[in-house]
């Protein structure tokens, strides 16, 4: 049930320095919300669903913070209907969402599962009715659960698993899709999942990560390139996490350590995807550890991209000491203990402009959380508020400064199932409480309406660019 905290304008609504922001954007400029599959369907065992490789971490004890999974998320399986018609009430022109790979093929192989992509035509069909552009991601690291059985993403053979899943889901949705992203920010897969075991599938070996990390860019790869041959009209990418990395002193060694840091999360996908290479000296620092590639796999991962879409959030900050930089500093950092420094957004894409040829962008992800709490049925947020402002402030200059932004997805819709940190992070500008399943607009979403509002007003520049490259 949505509580609708439209009273809140008497208030004097939360957008009244909304104007001035939107007017900084083209015309057509895409406003969207985001969720993923995992972390807010939930109905992880109904009408087919297979298991995948997080409902298996969440059942290992510790892994989750709270104790938590997404067996039942925010529910968004059962409130379809609400959900869309809550996006829709925002007004933002798009939505994010993901394809729970194991919900449409239960094992990764063989039989697809019918009700699982009736939901997403339900889904994708209620989005357009609502004139909400649907944007979809194949692969939010929900991998099921049997291919993971078979080695997962260290196994070679389920790069050619994902071009067939990428195939079908296109034959379904493809022509009703905005777009179609194969990845989510394969490095969070590859480390997070593989080296460092904070999440799924929980292992721990940087060979392992590396290998998989090659894997993650070839399924990339040969996805679109089985997308193209089937004609797919839906325009083509992928989305990375990506953030500058800055040394925490002038010390040779912490400049090393950045640079090496910036090869591992920046060049390392940037350079595979644009260049078609690995920069020589993230290979070298690898060793033994580098990944197997055999030949012309990077011609394979080296495929034009219709857009590229970064999520951004913080800086890196990287060296050599421990703790990186001093605990007593007085940093403003979100409640997951990550720094706000929106000047990091606009110099990431100045950066990537420089040193690439990029294809268009979209800011896929960006967010923060905070412990909000609902007082008389209002969360007034003005920290998230002042988080989205000062980081879209950060895109306009981006865009000023003549980069191919096309659009901005705020993360997330709704207060999610956070990974690691269960539910003890919201991210939402939507309040989820989980006993009741009550969505209530913080104030954040009432801002972010009323900054919608202005900004689909079309009083801004009218855009250079007229949609996507299609089907090249
Ligand atoms: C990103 C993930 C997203 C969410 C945000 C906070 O790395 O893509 O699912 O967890 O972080």
């Amino acid at each position: 049930m949505l509580m609708h905290s439209d009273r809140h304008a008497d208030h004097g609504p939360p957008g009244d320095d909304a104007g001035a922001l939107a007017e900084r954007f083209p015309r057509g400029f895409v406003w969207g919300v985001a969720t993923s599959a995992y972390q807010v369907e939930g109905a992880a065992h109904e009408d087919g669903r297979g298991d995948s490789i997080w409902d298996e971490f969440c059942r290992r004890p510790g892994a989750i913070k709270d104790g938590s999974s997404g067996e039942h998320a925010c529910d968004h399986y059962h409130r379809l209907r609400e959900d869309i018609d809550l996006i829709a009430s925002l007004g933002a022109n798009a939505y994010r969402f993901s394809i729970a790979w194991p919900r449409v093929q239960p094992l990764g192989a063989g039989a697809w599962n019918e009700r699982g992509f009736d939901f997403y035509d339900r889904l994708v069909d209620g989005l357009l009715e609502r004139g909400v552009a649907p944007y979809l991601t194949l692969y939010h690291w929900d991998l099921p659960q049997a291919l993971q059985e078979s080695g997962g993403w260290a196994n070679r053979d389920t790069t050619g698993r994902f071009a067939e899943y990428a195939v079908e889901v296109a034959r379904r949705l493809g022509d009703r899709a905005a777009s179609i992203a194969t990845h989510n920010e394969p490095w969070v897969v590859a480390i997070l999942g593989h080296e460092t075991g904070t999440f799924a599938p929980g292992l721990q070996s940087q060979k392992v990560a590396m290998q998989v990390s090659h894997h993650l860019l070839l399924s990339h790869g040969l996805a679109l390139q089985a997308l193209r041959a089937e004609h797919c009209v839906a325009p083509l990418g992928l989305v990375l996490n990506q953030a500058p990395v800055h040394a925490t002193s002038n010390s040779p060694a912490d400049i090393a350590k950045a640079r090496i840091d910036d090869g591992l999360t920046i060049r390392w996908y940037m350079d595979a995807l644009l260049h078609g290479r690995y920069p020589e000296d993230v290979l070298e620092f690898l060793g033994e550890d580098a990944p197997q590639v055999a030949a012309g796999d990077l011609d394979v991962i080296r495929q034009p991209l219709d857009f590229l879409g970064i999520n951004y959030y913080t800086r890196n900050l990287s060296g050599t000491g421990s703790p990186l930089a001093p605990v007593d500093d007085d940093r403003e950092v979100t409640d997951m203990g990550w720094e706000v420094f929106p000047g990091g957004l606009t110099e990431l894409l100045l950066r990537l402009k420089t040193d690439y040829h990029l294809p268009p962008l979209y800011i896929t992800e960006n967010g923060a959380a905070y412990r909000d709490c609902m007082v008389g049925g209002r969360v007034a947020d003005t920290q998230r508020i002042s988080y989205l402002q000062r980081h879209i402030a950060a895109m306009a200059a981006a865009l000023e400064g003549g980069v191919d932004l096309r659009g901005y997805f705020v993360w997330s819709l709704l207060d999610n199932f956070e990974w690691a940190d269960g539910f003890s992070k919201r991210f939402g500008i939507v309040f989820v409480d989980y006993a009741t399943q009550r969505r209530t607009l913080k104030d954040s979403a009432l801002w972010y309406r009323a900054f919608c509002a202005r900004a689909n007003a079309a009083v801004g520049a009218p855009s250079a660019q007229r949609g996507l490259p299609h089907g090249r």
